[in-house]
């Protein structure tokens, strides 16, 4: 069946997303994130399309890939593809991950279970965000793939050692910690919609920033369908319940994660550990002596640093740092098969997208997840074709060409390394 039709029959839905008609014409992620900014309102589509300051590792993190170029090999048939991966010893039908997304809850009603279904489908994992609309219990019941936990430290320890228990006790299978959010990155676009008078008390200052809802009238159904602005459910605070969403900047701060707390949190729970936010070999090999199973070479989607590099260009150094004693993964920029193909080819195990699957999420909920991971695997699929590959395990080095000088490389035989040194 094409791709279309079944994307067709597989979406109808009364949450507010856009006709089918125009899905069929969802030919890439761009096209989703055009049809996720005219569903929501600009502040919760900017909240998604954001980055830090002037946006610059943002940007870079797409661009990096343009760097890479392919060396296929022609003249080759490959009838069937397979893009099957293994990541920490479990088996994914494709390389991609849905990445942890905060607040999902605000860009489709109960985002967080309808991406994990639409993960589960495409026989992906599911890594659920502590700043999560649904309660990880829900999660867990609707979906029958992979999951994992992604853990900020907010409301403190014993706040996360409850949420770590239940996880636990869930059976998701890996926990996450991000250890590159010390402080909220200065994302402007949030500050100038109107974020912090929309989560204050003062009414009356809410009111110049309120048309951006009443234009989306489908979106703000959905919404109040809901059950209105979410409360953390995974964040449980002795004594008052799920924290609520104004509070959770301040809370954040207090939650700086160091590596004290890296080893307390391995401690406390008993599965694979993964340190997402590294962005150096030195930090790629402390997480490795500290216990992670595996590290993801994330810059947080340029949200966080600005002026950190693209995580594609410090690949090669966590990878070379790491020496095969971690699994590497990657997040940042992922818009394409072919930028998943280049990250396998530089040595990532996989790939994870954030805003790739939430334009998706946001545009037509479960429906649109599936889509964002369908484009993904159909451009994969054509891309090992078009290099004359036949599975993602075979993806390396040899087939890409042109790496700037920045690269930072492994092996002095590599052909890349004789690019680097002329
Ligand atoms: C994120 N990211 C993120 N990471 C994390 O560890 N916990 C979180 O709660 C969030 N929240 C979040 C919200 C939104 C709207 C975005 C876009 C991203 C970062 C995310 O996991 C991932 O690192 C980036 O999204 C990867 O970059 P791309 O794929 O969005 O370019």
């Amino acid at each position: 069946m094409d791709t279309n039709v079944r994307f067709r029959n597989a979406h109808a839905d009364a949450n507010g997303a856009a006709g089918a008609g125009r899905f069929t014409h969802a030919l890439n992620i761009e096209d989703l994130r055009q049809l996720a900014k005219r569903r929501l309102p600009r502040i919760v589509f900017d909240y998604i399309d954001g980055g830090a300051e002037f946006e610059l590792t943002l940007r870079e993190n797409s661009r990096a890939f343009d760097d890479v170029t392919f060396r296929p090999r022609n003249a080759v048939a490959i009838p069937v593809c397979d893009l099957r991966t293994t990541v920490l010893g479990a088996e994914l039908e494709l390389p991609v991950i849905l990445a942890p997304v905060g607040s999902t809850r605000l860009f489709y009603p109960r985002g967080e279970i309808v991406a994990a279904r639409a993960a589960a489908q495409a026989g992906t994992a599911y890594a659920l965000s502590t700043l999560s609309g649904c309660r990880l219990e829900e999660v867990k019941a609707a979906s029958s793939g992979p999951l994992w936990y992604q853990l900020y430290l907010v409301g403190g320890r014993d706040v996360a050692a409850e949420a770590i228990n239940r996880a636990q006790n869930e059976g998701f299978s890996a926990l996450v910690v991000t250890i590159d959010t010390p402080v909220s990155g200065f994302r402007e676009r949030d500050f100038r919609n109107g974020i912090k008078s929309l989560l204050g008390r003062n009414i009356l200052k809410t009111l110049p920033h309120l048309g951006q809802f009443i234009m989306k009238p489908r979106w703000l159904a959905g919404f109040l369908r809901d059950g209105g602005l979410m409360k953390f459910a995974n964040v449980v605070v002795p004594g008052e319940g799920p924290m609520s969403y104004a509070d959770v900047s301040v809370a954040l701060e207090k939650a700086v994660i160091t590596w004290d707390d890296l080893r307390w949190i391995r401690e406390e729970w008993k599965g694979p550990l993964v340190v997402k936010g590294v962005l150096t070999g030195d930090d790629a090999r402390r997480a490795a002596d500290e216990g992670a199973r595996a590290v993801v070479v994330s810059n947080h989607g340029g949200r966080q640093l600005d002026g950190v590099p693209a995580t594609l260009q410090v690949l090669p150094e966590v990878v070379e740092a790491v020496n095969g004693q971690v699994e590497v993964l990657l997040d940042g920029g992922i818009r394409r098969g072919s930028d998943i193909a280049k990250a396998i080819c530089l040595g990532a195990r996989a790939v994870l997208i954030g805003r790739a699957y939430a334009y998706g999420l946001a545009a037509a909920g479960q429906a649109g997840v599936s889509r964002s991971l369908e484009i993904l695997k159909d451009d994969l699929i054509r891309t090992l074709k078009l290099l004359g590959c036949a599975s993602v395990a075979e993806l390396g080095r040899s087939y890409v060409g042109v790496v700037p000088r920045q690269y930072s490389l492994a092996s002095q035989n590599d052909p890349i390394n004789i690019v680097q040194e002329r």
